[in-house]
């Protein structure tokens, strides 16, 4: 999984709905003034931005097993703790944070309950733990066009589907499994735009996730081919993007409610992009 890039390619790539997904994600987690919060698998610092503009840098703590993105967020940051480590072993003892967030982290975890069950470890017992990872499975993810143009060019390749959580109910199951009792199981939708279609590609260019590690594994007619359908699918530009993540939190004892429901980012943007019908998503072997 490549996340060994710069903090520029991830921000072009994946920045563009993280950065509006996380001001949600912070009211979710119900991040306020004089808390002390985790950021796990921080990236670049999307959300890590967000908490240190709610709480000041001294109430923000971050890590990312990436050494190059744990200096970014230090240089873009200062003050913040940053730490290179992984969810599975955060270097903090038990009860250390009010609450502790994962935003986009927990379908790359090698170990996903044992990075939760880190999570509410190092989580005050009555704070909050929570997290949201894209719906793959469920075809609302910012990269679910893309996918389709990949298996439809190529049946044989592995889209981000199968990854842990990215289905529905999975993220909370993973919660339990971890030990952590659900309070809320909810979905935020960010959008992205771009004026052309090239300058919405240009960023897969650049190998970040599994789906730059797939754009890059492609020789330069295979690649024309996969850019080619893809912009069929969404239409040539300016393009326009609604991506939807499934979040979980936990809170602690006393606050058991299972709730469900639906938050969304912008005025306009309550409505998911529909799934791809299978007569696009049709496998079709060029290759
Ligand atoms: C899609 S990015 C999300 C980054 C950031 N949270 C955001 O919203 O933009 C996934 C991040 O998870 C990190 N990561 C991968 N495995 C991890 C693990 N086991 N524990 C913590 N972070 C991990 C990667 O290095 C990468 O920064």
């Amino acid at each position: 999984m490549s996340f060994d890039v710069s903090a520029d390619a991830y921000q072009r790539f994946m920045g563009r709905f993280s950065e509006p997904l996380a001001a949600r994600f912070a009211d979710l987690a119900g991040v306020r003034h004089g808390q002390r919060v985790l950021d796990v698998g921080c990236g670049p610092g999307a959300l890590t931005a967000e908490l240190v503009g709610r709480l000041g840098a001294d109430g923000v703590c971050a890590v990312d097993p990436s050494p190059l993105f744990a200096a970014e967020v230090a240089k873009r940051l200062p003050g913040v703790e940053v730490s290179v480590a992984a969810a599975e072993r955060l270097p903090f003892p038990d009860g250390a944070f009010d609450a502790t967030l994962a935003q986009l982290v927990v379908h790359f975890m090698t170990d996903p309950v044992a990075g939760l069950r880190e999570m509410g470890r190092v989580t005050r017992p009555d704070g909050v733990v929570a997290a949201c990872v894209w719906d793959h499975g469920g075809g609302r993810g910012p990269l679910t066009s893309f996918w389709h143009a990949v298996r439809e060019l190529d049946p044989s390749a592995s889209d981000e589907s199968g990854l842990a959580g990215v289905g529905e109910g999975q993220l909370a199951r993973l919660f339990g499994q971890a030990g952590l009792t659900v309070a809320e199981s909810t979905t935020l939708t960010a959008r992205a735009r771009a004026g052309t279609f090239e300058q919405w590609w240009q960023p897969f260019t650049l190998g970040v996730g599994p789906a730059g590690d797939y754009v890059a594994s492609l020789d330069a007619q295979r690649r024309a081919l996969l850019r080619e359908r893809y912009r069929e699918l969404l239409n040539g530009g300016p393009v326009e993007v609604s991506a939807t993540a499934w979040a979980v939190t936990r809170r602690g004892p006393g606050d058991h409610r299972l709730r469900r429901n639906a938050l969304a980012i912008g005025a306009d943007e309550s409505a998911p992009t529909p799934p791809l019908s299978t007569s696009t998503a049709k496998a079709r072997s060029p290759w």
